[in-house]
């Protein structure tokens, strides 16, 4: 039973009848079918093909084969009881190119996904961008070029009215920091590019794709959905004396690039000065911010783990400035002296500290900072290296972690935090972008070279706090 422990470890905690529990996923991880039925090519074909980039050689040509299979993993869903869906929409499987023509094929395999999960009583939640840009449209630029985002408009009106009577939440973008800022300064996402300035301009551009996509969507659905978008908002600890600092500068490029236009509608000052020698920001027009701040009804939230911060004393060995994914430039533009310091473990078998207490943290933060926004956990997981016995997946690892981090959305809530619900990530293992297929965050597996799923014993877990809403032994 609850223990009201420090460790983060309570069993038996209840939550309200309300609060929805699912999975998620993204296309280009999971669907596999990269050029069939009309697909176009995406930054992730491009960048997965390019020999180096990815860590295991992997590509996501085959991986799930979801594309395939989707009658067996909604029946998966199922089974597990999932309440939810969070899925992502491949725009190259819509709009080949990314301007123009539609492709009627992949309007109806998402048309379908979204009536298998209606008929099995699952929620769809669906993303429009989790990153697979069309190749043509990086050809002209990519987020650096303000036209994308009027391609993302395009493109979601389209996908709008053709899923905007079933759909019940729509979220416009995937974690945008890490397309700004991973895609287009450190070059460990596709496509791959490193310059500071670009950056910058794609995090403008990304913003003014939401606001254009609310709109979209706004003018084509005809039921009567939820608006949302999901950050990973960075949970930052100082370190030192000078981590507040740190901290500031870190929190300014992480989190409030996104979250100040989008919700309290301007580019914070300090942003604005800490990258000044880098841009001038010329790239936000009149009237852009009054599209990008609409309101939204729910803000999605994806953790994995903190990050610590200080600013570097120019004597010691400098740490990477890249926080935890690899890089070859730099993810933060005009933080150059800001130092990610190592955390204590436990560790995922990403490297990730475990730290449910910098979750609860975090959302507390959140809420104190926009009390009347209701927010959903879009991603929370975690990866370790699993073994498959005699059949089955045990891996206390991961019940661990989803139990830690369950109890610490719990505490929050308890703390007067509105959660309305957590989509565990993710439903099965696949392709893990620049670690392709080594990293294992899936509550089922799967087996790469059958494509067979298996529940791991997390996922019967999961299944069961799903079903009954208390947390399990
Ligand atoms: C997030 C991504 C998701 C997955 C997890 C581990 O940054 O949104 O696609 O890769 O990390």
């Amino acid at each position: 039973m609850s223990s009201g422990n420090a460790d983060y470890r309570d069993s038996g905690l209840v939550f309200p009848e309300d609060f929805v529990f699912g999975a998620a996923t993204a296309s280009y991880q999971i669907e596999g079918a990269w050029n069939e039925d009309g697909r176009g090519v995406s930054i992730w074909d491009t960048f997965s093909h390019t020999p180096g980039r990815i860590s295991d050689g992997a590509n996501g040509d085959v991986t799930d084969d979801h594309y395939h299979r989707l009658e067996e993993d909604l029946d998966l869903m199922k089974r597990l009881g999932l309440q939810a869906y969070r899925f992502s929409i491949s725009w190259p499987r819509i709009v080949p190119t990314g301007s123009g023509e539609v492709n009627q094929a992949g309007i109806d395999f998402y048309s379908r996904l979204v009536d298998g999960l209606i008929t099995r009583g699952i929620t769809p939640i669906a993303t429009l961008y989790h990153w697979d840009l069309p190749q043509p449209l990086e050809d002209k630029g990519g987020w650096v070029n303000r036209e994308t985002a009027y391609r993302f408009e395009e493109y979601t009106r389209v996908i709008g009215a053709a899923l905007g009577d079933r759909v019940q939440i729509w979220t416009t973008l995937n974690e945008p920091w890490c397309s700004a800022y991973l895609g287009y300064g450190s070059g460990a996402h596709a496509p791959g590019r490193t310059d500071g300035a670009d950056a910058l301009a794609a995090v403008h551009h990304l913003n003014l794709a939401h606001g254009l996509g609310l709109s979209a969507l706004r003018a084509v659905v005809s039921n009567d959905p939820q608006y949302s978008v999901t950050l990973n908002l960075h949970a930052l600890r100082g370190v030192g004396e000078t981590g507040a600092e740190a901290v500031r500068q870190i929190d300014a490029l992480g989190n409030r690039a996104f979250t100040g236009p989008m919700l309290h509608g301007a580019y914070p000052q300090d942003l604005l000065d800490d990258t000044a020698s880098i841009t001038d920001w010329g790239f936000v027009q009149e009237g852009d911010l009054e599209i990008i701040h609409q309101p939204i009804d729910v803000l999605g939230i994806n953790y994995y783990s903190t990050n610590a911060v200080r600013i570097w004393d120019g004597v010691s060995e400098r740490v990477s400035a890249d926080g935890h994914k690899p890089s070859a430039g730099s993810a933060w533009p005009g933080a150059d002296r800001v130092e990610f310091v190592q955390q204590d473990g436990p560790y995922t078998e990403m490297g990730w500290n475990i730290a449910p207490d910098g979750f609860e943290q975090l959302l507390r933060d959140v809420h104190a900072e926009f009390p009347d926004l209701p927010l959903m956990i879009t991603e929370n997981g975690a990866a370790f290296a699993d073994v498959v016995t005699d059949g089955a997946v045990h891996d206390p690892e991961r019940t661990d972690y989803l139990r830690r981090h369950l109890t610490a959305v719990h505490r929050a809530m308890e703390g007067g935090v509105d959660l309305r619900g957590y989509m565990v990530w993710s439903l099965m293992d696949n392709f893990e972008w620049a670690y392709g297929f080594s990293k294992r965050f899936g509550v089922v597996r799967v087996d790469y070279d059958t494509l067979v799923r298996t529940v791991k014993d997390s996922g019967l877990w999961y299944s069961e706090l799903v079903r009954t809403h208390v947390i399990p032994e």
